[in-house]
């Protein structure tokens, strides 16, 4: 039975033991390491369609959304408190539900992080353009930085992005802790100057009315702006490099997420305080759908009258600075998101990259994808695939759609750590848990419940796509993993995969600790 195929929680935390990784991150490095990951286009870009969906009542979505992420957050802190190797909710899945579930979980990640990757690309466009065309008065023509959905052809800019990253992946290039420092310092001085200059010109009448689209408007708002949490999972993956990770994994992972809610919050007050948001709608009274050409269009046509609001914008930060006066600023702040977005792409595709490579080391996905390039060292094929998917996906879609399907495979892989960590619970009582949930049995609950409820409020075809892609894994799995996986033929892998960040030692060093000899390196 595929349900038992499970690694033995003692086996990964044995072989977490032999590998000699330097543990070096502290607690203030990994909130840093998880601001860095979460802070990113969802705030930059995706608060114009929160307004979209839910009005001044946006606010409210922020708080909903990192509420479902809080309870998932605790969840997580067990399970990665327990299992402190790296391979996010895929390895924890493997050792407490077994393969199959564990493959649904890992090919539910792939939505996560790549098509995450590609809204960020995207996100980062709309910067892009707009710095471009207000600072040098540069303009990239419409038809070639939109995608179809949008009125255009193709995304260029957010191509361009995506292959320069891939390239930097495949050569190696990691984004260190220090860095990660600075930008997250850059994102912080940019927020806050948001802050500073929106508060003061707040009126209170943008704030009415304050729930045009009802409250199912803002629960659809919480589901799509869930993305600006993603990312914070980025810290228990780091979890071999960390100092005392029994205590400073859970710190790390609510400090950030705390972090990042009350940004989230106080901007998103400024930006209807001072520019008001509220949303589009058609002609018999609905708000249009973000992302679609009836908003597109509609959009385009009150810019010809000089109207652009908050709705309309691909920049939305940087807008209502301009808005309101602060021209240059405005322009400040859309270079910080130009400099920064970048890395929140990186970070993506690295776990993505990783994530893959640890299912092909597995045995669940063909193991040419775990080959490691002789000279970079790096696992160049799987992340040359994995750009060329992503580059498609930023190509033509939009940032919000790409995010809420992302956000569906999100969903589904937090929603499985929180029923593993509550079967846990009950199978293997006696084990030893460094951090516990506090009151699992409605933590636990809540996190199921707040991820299915945020999923069904996702448009339709974000959440028409999960179920296909899932199909397409079940029929991956049946007619590949099932039969090659490792724990099925009782081969010795190492368990969990590479971290996020800086792996102290290169891929290729993990033919030396394997009994299995199969992977192979390109000459
Ligand atoms: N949370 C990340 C962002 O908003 C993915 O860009």
């Amino acid at each position: 039975m595929i349900f038992w195929r499970v690694k033995s929680l003692d086996a990964i935390l044995a072989t977490a033991e032999k590998k000699s990784l330097d543990r070096s991150l502290g607690v203030w490095q990994l909130t840093l390491l998880g601001v860095g990951a979460i802070i990113g286009t969802g705030i930059f870009v995706l608060t114009a369609e929160a307004a979209q969906k839910a009005g001044p009542g946006m606010m409210i979505a922020f708080i909903i959304a990192g509420f479902v992420c809080a309870v998932a957050a605790l969840c997580y802190s067990e399970l990665s408190s327990m299992v402190p190797v790296s391979g996010s909710a895929y390895t924890y899945s493997y050792a407490v539900l077994g393969e199959f579930i564990a493959w649904m979980v890992g090919w539910a990640l792939i939505l996560e992080y790549s098509v995450a990757a590609g809204a960020v690309a995207v996100g980062w466009s709309g910067y892009f353009v707009g710095l471009l065309s207000n600072s040098l008065g540069i303009e990239i023509p419409f038809a070639l930085a939109n995608g179809p959905f949008s009125g255009g052809i193709i995304n260029l800019p957010a191509v361009a992005i995506c292959v320069l990253i891939v390239g930097l992946l495949v050569i190696g290039t990691r984004e260190s802790a220090a860095f990660n420092a600075v930008l997250v310092v850059v994102k912080i001085a940019a927020l806050t100057l948001f802050i500073a200059l929106a508060f003061p010109v707040a009126n209170m009448e943008n704030f009415q009315p304050f729930l045009p689209l009802g409250t199912s408007g803002v629960v659809a708002a919480a589901a799509s702006i869930f993305f600006a949490y993603v990312g914070f999972d980025a810290v228990s993956t780091a979890a071999e490099e960390t100092k005392d990770p029994q205590r400073n994994i859970p710190l790390a992972l609510i400090g950030s997420l705390g972090i990042c809610t009350l940004f989230y919050l106080v901007v998103s007050a400024g930006a209807v305080g001072a520019v008001g948001a509220q949303p589009l709608m058609d002609a018999a009274g609905k708000g249009l759908q973000p992302g679609s050409l009836a908003l597109a269009e509609q959009c385009q046509s009150l810019a010809a009258v000089g109207q652009q609001p908050i709705v309309c914008s691909r920049e939305a930060l940087a807008h209502v600075l301009r808005e309101i006066g602060w021209e240059k600023v405005g322009n400040l702040l859309g270079l910080a998101a130009f400099l920064a977005l970048p890395s929140v792409i990186l970070m993506m595709l690295f776990g993505q990259t990783r994530i893959f490579f640890v299912m092909s080391r597995d045995g669940l996905l063909p193991e040419v994808l775990s080959r490691i390039h002789a000279r970079f060292k790096t696992p160049h094929i799987v992340t040359m695939v994995t750009g060329v998917g992503v580059t498609f996906a930023a190509a033509f879609l939009p940032v919000g759609k790409l995010a809420d399907i992302s956000n569906s495979g999100t969903l589904f892989a937090f929603m499985v750590v929180a029923l593993a960590v509550m079967i846990l619970r009950v199978r293997d009582k006696n084990r030893q848990r460094p951090f516990r949930t506090p009151a699992i049995w409605l933590v636990g609950p809540l996190a199921v419940g707040g991820c299915i409820t945020l999923f069904l409020f996702l448009p339709t075809d974000a959440k028409l796509v999960f179920p296909i892609w899932t199909g397409i894994g079940l029929i991956v799995y049946f007619l590949y993993g099932y039969r090659k996986s490792h724990v099925a033929l009782g081969i010795d892998t190492p368990s969990g995969g590479e971290n996020l960040i800086e792996p102290i030692r290169p891929l290729a060093d993990y033919h030396k600790d394997t009994k299995h000899k199969k992977i192979e390196v390109d000459q």
